[in-house]
């Protein structure tokens, strides 16, 4: 069985290095409230604490050096890749935590690679992953307050789905790009919801 205490230690000196000041305590945050979201809906602690301290293992690297890192680990680059760098770092991410951890266990080395571009089917962990990343405390958004104060109180789903919203919104607002894979991941929720596609 993997010592994943083990991991989480050696994993919080690693990315001492690999990380910058901000960017650790954004991690350390990040795992802190995987964590308590874990309790609250009944998901693996340890692993929610462990997949949210190493999602943005990768997180420092330029755009140029995700597009060779992706390479070497066979990451499909068929999209333009001047829009997926910068989702890029969640793959790789996953992808290199898998090689230097050979115990990690494959459900937060999915979190890890789906908490930027999310997916069509995500676990319970994945959309802990996903919520905590946007909602920790040391961001700033005036958003997330009203995220927050969901969290623990409505379905995990719901609050999901609520968090990808706002996410579409910002990039519409922002008049950016938004990946074909992410309009994808948002109709597939649509659906469910509604139990339809199309208008009406
Ligand atoms: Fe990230
Ligand atoms: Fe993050």
């Amino acid at each position: 069985m993997a010592d994943l205490e083990h991991i989480y230690a050696d994993g919080r000196k690693k990315l001492e290095k690999r990380l910058t000041p901000f960017r650790l305590l954004h991690s350390i945050s990040t795992s802190d409230i995987a964590g308590l979201m874990a309790n609250v809906y009944g998901v693996n602690n340890e692993y929610a604490v462990l997949a949210g301290l190493l999602h943005d293992w990768d997180k420092n690297y330029t755009d140029a050096q995700l597009m060779k890192r992706a390479e070497v680990f066979n990451i499909d680059l068929t999209d333009d890749p001047r829009h997926l760098a910068s989702l890029l770092h969640a793959q790789t991410g996953a992808c290199a935590l898998a090689k230097e951890y050979k115990d990690l266990p494959a459900e937060i080395i999915q979190a890890i690679a789906r908490h930027t571009s999310a997916a069509t089917d995500m676990s319970e962990l994945d959309m802990i992953i996903y919520i905590a990343d946007m909602i920790e405390p040391l961001r700033s958004a005036s958003n997330l307050q009203h995220l927050r104060t969901l969290a623990g109180n409505i379905p995990l789903e719901e609050l999901f789905i609520k968090c990808y919203r706002d996410t579409l919104e910002h990039l519409i607002r922002r008049q950016r790009y938004i990946h074909p894979g992410s309009v994808e991941v948002w109709n597939a929720y649509a659906a469910r919801k509604h139990g339809k596609t199309g208008k009406g």
